[in-house]
């Protein structure tokens, strides 16, 4: 559903991602892991529209992504949880989730997505009436895979949703993203907790200095010596 070919991003002068293609097919979670600064972050922003590309090509659903506006590319079913999961602090938990709900078409629906929504996220529903700035890292990610939800998705992107999270609280919130899988949301996941991003991917891609240097199978990254010892410090 999703095919990125022969991307090349640039900040200035700057190359970031060199040549990057990729596919998310309808209904698989697929990890996109590398270490700081390998370029995950302007790959996923590249993908909604926030990055021209210097070169290459987008498609999502079969039509052409690339060169239109971010909120064209969420009315389109692409929604986008950033770093850290970005709440409005000042908002409460329901105002929002509510926000996520804006792309037109979701609008009309969105009791009832919220319903859902609550129902996937117990402890939304529980602080619903709170200030977002109240809640805890692992709520605050909740919250930002709650409001993407809101907008009906039929891919969502994730941005290191583990990044700061205690080690039980990780694992609470790779069930939520199988949950959200099951949901029948496609999911391009990006990492830099590898361990965790390949054990609930379909497939995988390994990002190394703007350049993919592996991709496919999880089993494959496992079994991989370069993966073994410079990323799971086998
Ligand atoms: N806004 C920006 N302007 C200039 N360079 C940037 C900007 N954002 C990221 N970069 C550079 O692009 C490269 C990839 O960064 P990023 O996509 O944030 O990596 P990751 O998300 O994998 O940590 C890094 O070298 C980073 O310094
Ligand atoms: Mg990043």
């Amino acid at each position: 559903m999703l095919k990125v070919d022969h991307l090349d991003i640039f900040y200035g002068k700057t190359q970031a991602l060199w040549d990057v293609s990729l596919r998310v097919e309808e209904k698989k979670i697929v990890s996109m892991v590398g270490a700081n600064e390998a370029g995950k972050t302007t790959l996923l922003n590249a993908v909604c529209g926030l990055l021209r590309p210097g070169s290459g090509s987008m498609e999502f659903m079969g039509r052409r992504i690339d060169g239109l506006a971010p909120d064209n590319i969420v009315q389109m079913g692409v929604s986008y949880v950033p770093e850290s999961g970005k709440p409005f602090v000042e908002m409460t938990v329901a105002e929002n989730l509510e926000m996520g709900a804006y792309p037109n078409p979701s609008w009309k629906r969105r009791k009832e997505t919220l319903e859902r929504v609550y129902g996937l996220f117990p402890v939304l529903r529980a602080r619903a009436k709170q200030l977002a700035r109240t809640l805890s890292g692992g709520e605050r990610q909740m919250l930002a895979m709650g409001r993407s939800l809101m907008a009906n998705p039929r891919l969502c992107m994730l941005d290191e949703p583990s990044y700061g999270l205690a080690p039980l609280m990780v694992k609470e919130l790779f069930k939520f993203i199988l949950m959200l899988n099951q949901q029948g949301i496609s999911i391009l996941l990006v990492e830099q907790n590898i361990y965790h991003a390949l054990e609930i991917a379909d497939r995988a891609y390994l990002l190394e200095n703007g350049r993919i240097t592996l991709e496919g199978h999880r089993d494959l990254f496992l079994n991989n010596d370069h993966v073994r010892k410079a990323y799971l410090g086998l």
